[in-house]
């Protein structure tokens, strides 16, 4: 098992991350260690799927460490991350008392952790707070960081906090369950992460893509070292810029890890959240973030071939020629990372290399030229 730490001077959190194969059955002890002998009771969300599957293992695990657990369970899917769901987290939370000296854990996957994490932010003002991440996505990602939140009508994760977890527990042998389009998304995030992160992990992640194709998801030393790289790359990015400061604009602040979510998060708001999983659609917008590096003369080709041909290891992506390029390019103008009015774009410069650039610095007729250019066009030609 790979322990990674994370721990920010001047903040009030250390945790660490836990990666490793079957550890699910260690969760009660290790949460005991975290939390300590004071906390009687822990609630657990989850949603129906991921409980069947892992809650029994999980439940048995935590009562063997002598806490007593009220289950809650969750709908499945990006819909239910709203702030409807959370009141009913809430009111399950008051009506089985649970109290400020308690805790939430969040089993499964993005979804589930950035909602059961808001109702641990809000609840009481906040009381502890555990990841389970059950899918790649959270494994290496959403997990990790402490952001947590909910999806408004007006957009995505528009209402959340800041609120670390105590620890958090990946098991390797949960990813064995998970459909392929999931994989896909999550090895899009991987891809994300090494293209802004470094060479060496963007390398590390191709050519496990390429080396296992068939059987990525054997559990092997191989993955658990890669899953433990990206949750390092997550933390360290985490640590240097806990809160996401406007003011930065910097290779390492937070914003970065935006790469390919202005376009991303325009073409899942505009599909109703139904057509694609996040990280399909952050596929397409590392697409298109990648062509306009380059067609501002930030990128070089052999780069951007690179960057695509890393995509196309992680599986086909839903098509998206038929949405209309004004709406996304009236979602990408309302997207969140906007500052003072202006969309952030996060670019790069080479693999490892990202760079925000100002929305007034891009021409909206070439950015819309790119859009078409790389909707129409399939990844795998
Ligand atoms: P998800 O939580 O919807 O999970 C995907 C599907 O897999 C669901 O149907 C779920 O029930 C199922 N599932 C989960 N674990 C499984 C398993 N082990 N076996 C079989 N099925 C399983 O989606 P996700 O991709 O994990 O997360 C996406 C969400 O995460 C988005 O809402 C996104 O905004 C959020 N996110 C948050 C952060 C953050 O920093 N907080 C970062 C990245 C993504
Ligand atoms: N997934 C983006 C962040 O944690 O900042």
């Amino acid at each position: 098992m790979q322990r990674l730490q994370i721990s920010v001077p001047a903040q009030p959190f250390k945790y660490e991350i836990l990666v490793g194969r079957g550890i699910l059955s260690a969760a009660g002890r290790e949460i005991r260690r975290r939390l300590g002998r004071q906390v009687q009771r822990l609630a657990l969300i989850s949603n129906k799927k991921v409980s069947n599957l892992y809650g029994p293992l999980v439940v048995e695990s935590l009562e063997a460490s002598g806490f007593q657990i009220s289950s809650w369970l969750m709908g499945d899917g990006e819909r239910y991350k709203s702030l409807k769901t959370v009141e009913t987290a809430l009111q399950f939370l008051s009506e089985h008392g649970i109290e400020r000296t308690d805790g939430l854990v969040g089993l499964g996957g993005g979804v589930t952790g950035d909602l059961a994490g808001f109702a641990a932010a809000m609840y009481l003002r906040g009381i502890s707070f555990v990841q389970i991440p059950t899918t790649l996505v959270s494994q290496v990602d959403a997990s990790i960081g402490g952001k947590v939140g909910v999806n408004l009508s007006s957009g995505k994760n528009r209402a959340g906090a800041f609120h670390q977890p105590d620890v958090v527990i990946a098991d390797l042998e949960t990813l064995k369950t998970l459909p392929a389009r999931e994989l896909t998304a999550g090895w899009c995030e991987c891809i994300k992460q090494g293209a802004i992160g470094s060479r060496k992990l963007f390398k590390q992640t191709v050519d496990y893509l390429s080396q296992t194709e068939g059987e990525r998801m054997a559990v092997s030393s191989q993955l658990e070292h890669l899953i433990a790289a990206h949750g390092a790359f997550k933390a360290s990015i985490v640590r240097a810029d806990v809160r996401e400061s406007p003011e930065r604009t910097d290779p390492r602040s937070r914003r970065i890890l935006n790469f390919g979510h202005t376009v991303g998060h325009a073409l899942e708001e505009l599909t109703g959240y139904r057509r694609f999983r996040h990280g399909e659609a952050v596929g397409w917008g590392m697409l298109l973030a990648g062509e306009l590096s380059k067609n501002l003369g930030l990128l070089d080709q052999s780069e951007l071939e690179l960057l695509r041909a890393g995509i196309r290891l992680c599986g086909p992506l839903p098509a998206a020629e038929d949405i209309d390029v004004d709406a996304i390019l009236s979602a990408v103008t309302r997207d969140k990372k906007r500052a003072r009015g202006q969309v952030q774009w996060v670019l790069l410069e080479r693999i490892g290399r990202p760079r925000m650039v100002n929305g007034k610095e891009i021409d909206v007729n070439s950015l819309r030229t790119s859009i078409r250019d790389i909707l129409q066009k399939r990844n795998d030609e």
